[in-house]
């Protein structure tokens, strides 16, 4: 039988409700041709989750590890390899867990080291690999690491932290500025001395270049690994390391243009000195040589650099660094279908080029929602794009159901990135941080009805949630079931070859996937406007919920998967 013709619309978009245990074993059967030549981490999605926001067990608004258990099936249903927890550790939350003040615990708002556990073993079950979140650039100031630093220059635990003296003039050390504006410098009054900090006065940054620092920060991958954990996200891994010479970084001539997140004062100077270092590399290579004792675990670094210094982090395979760079260039560039042709075209040829295995990510919990971002219309086309590209997807909670920024009023916004930065509207994090909605109840079946959550809802839960998505074949989470599907029964779409077509149009990204023969055609509409296309073969997939000739043109914002 000709597999194309046993292959219809139905199978991709069903109305009834998907059973987790079946998908999981669908994903594990169809991989099987793959499986020995491509890592859990390269044929698998990653699914970021938030946890102060998926859900509240306890009724205190907050979200936390029991909640995330119970929703485990939910995330295996959506056909997702692996879900990666933002930080869970103890933490004074002064940027929401990013300030780490116990690396081997957890806080007490998110649960217990026992219900972690848990976690594990229910994801593990369900076929589900785990990821933490890593962050190993600083810690909190009230680690104990840091309190005994500030006991005095003769501290024990001085020189894990980045001290200087002031300026001849008596002021800072030099011109580095945090990236939630302001220096990036402290005064700590009872010594004289200014300690380093990228981000907030209390996530003080770790010396790295003190082996001790290395060696403390290594066990802690390993007492997670020792307790089942599969990999990591690693924060801010380009910023390990400063330049020994502590100079003042150079004016930045294009700050207006390369504005990154909001971070206006940040962006005026060049980071020569504070980021990208050499030594930042060794450091690297030698994580990667502690997440190797392991069998079969793996990191992904956050790296926000250009092509031509994000690719270098894979390393070489006689000194591998991290598994996957994050490529966050589908949040950077705009979204225009000739600018990301020719980036995904550069990407994959310099990622080939590289041995290194390509990513792809629209969203995070530091990136405004992409369907604010590139507007409902393109939603699914971005949707379509992130998850046939050639290389592995990252997935942000909520985006499969198409959850947009919520605008938060001033007395409700708690991130410290936009309270510092008022005159940045793009510096606040909180509108892509709300709770996960999950029905039409108060509360969204996030949190208790009458509790009041850490960050508001959006208004209208009752019609954008799980539970209303579930029951509608057309849904936006049934189209990224749709497409998870797909890229279970179309080996072509995880591990074929990527080239990009002359569309005819400039506004129609078109791309083939191919492996062993079997050839996939991606053809993706920028505009609104019909566009009438070359494509040959069987349509498997359209964002408009239909099944059309693949021949016929392609309409206004539709995103087109065709088999031939
Ligand atoms: C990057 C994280 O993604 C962000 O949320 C955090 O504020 C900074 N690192 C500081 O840890």
């Amino acid at each position: 039988m000709n597999p194309v013709s046993s292959i219809s619309y139905k199978k991709y978009f069903p109305a009834s409700q998907f059973s987790s245990e079946t998908i999981q074993s669908t994903l594990n059967l169809s991989m099987t041709s793959l499986q020995g030549e491509l890592k859990w981490w390269q044929s698998g999605i990653i699914y970021q989750i938030y946890p102060r926001s998926y859900q509240d067990s306890n009724g205190d608004g907050v979200g936390d590890l029991p909640g995330i258990t119970a929703r485990l099936p939910y995330v295996a249903s959506l056909g997702v390899q692996a879900v990666w927890l933002s930080p869970i550790f103890k933490s004074p939350m002064r940027d929401f867990g990013y300030d780490v003040a116990d690396y081997c615990d957890i806080d007490p708002v998110f649960g217990t080291l026992e219900q972690f556990d848990a976690l594990v073993a229910e994801a593990h079950r369900l076929g589900l690999k785990v990821m933490l979140d890593y962050v190993p650039n600083h810690t909190s100031s009230d680690h104990a690491w840091f309190q005994e630093a500030l006991t005095g220059k003769a501290s024990a635990k001085r020189d894990w932290y980045v001290w200087r003296d002031p300026a001849p003039d008596g002021g800072l050390p030099n011109n580095w500025k945090s990236f939630f504006g302001g220096p990036a410098w402290t005064l700590d009054e009872a010594s004289g001395q200014y300690y380093l900090h990228q981000f907030l006065p209390s996530q003080p940054d770790l010396n790295w270049r003190n082996p001790d620092v290395r060696a403390a920060m290594f066990d802690v991958l390993r007492f997670w690994m020792r307790r089942g954990v599969d990999g990591f996200r690693v924060d801010v891994i380009w910023l390990l390391a400063e330049d020994e010479r502590f100079l003042d970084e150079p004016e930045n001539p294009d700050a207006d243009r390369e504005v990154v997140g909001g971070q206006i004062e940040h962006s005026t100077l060049l980071h020569i000195y504070t980021q990208d270092q050499p030594e930042t590399h060794d450091y690297v290579r030698e994580m990667r040589r502690v997440i190797d004792e392991f069998d079969d675990r793996m990191m992904v670094g956050e790296i926000y650099l250009p092509l031509d210094k994000l690719l270098p982090y894979s390393g070489t395979p006689e000194a591998p660094m991290v598994h996957l760079p994050f490529n966050f260039h589908l949040i950077l560039l705009p979204w225009d279908a000739q600018t990301i042709r020719q980036f995904a075209d550069e990407y994959d040829a310099a990622s080939n080029a590289a041995g290194a295995w390509p990513n792809w990510v629209l969203g995070n919990h530091d990136q405004h929602r992409f369907k604010t971002r590139v507007g409902a219309a393109q939603y699914r086309v971005a949707q379509t794009l992130l998850l046939t590209l050639r290389g592995t997807p990252t997935v942000y909670y909520g985006d499969e159901i198409g959850m947009e920024n919520v605008p938060v009023p001033p007395e409700k916004m708690v991130d410290p990135s936009g309270l510092q930065q008022p005159d940045s509207p793009d510096a606040g994090r909180d509108p892509e941080r709300t709770p996960m909605q999950w029905e039409a109840a108060p509360g969204a079946g996030f949190t208790a009805a009458g509790t009041e959550p850490w960050l508001p809802l959006t208004d209208n839960f009752a019609q954008v949630n799980v539970q209303v998505q579930e029951q509608d074949s057309q849904s936006d989470l049934n189209y990224f079931r749709a497409l998870t599907r797909l890229r279970q029964e179309q080996p072509a779409l995880v591990g074929g070859s990527y080239r990009s077509l002359d569309s005819g149009h400039a506004d129609v990204f078109a791309f083939e996937r191919e492996l062993n023969g079997e050839r996939l055609t991606v053809w993706l509409n920028f505009r609104g406007e019909e566009r009438a296309v070359a494509a040959t073969g069987q349509t498997l997939l359209s964002s408009r919920g239909d099944q059309p000739a693949a021949q016929s043109p392609l309409r206004g914002h539709e995103a087109r998967v065709v088999l031939g």
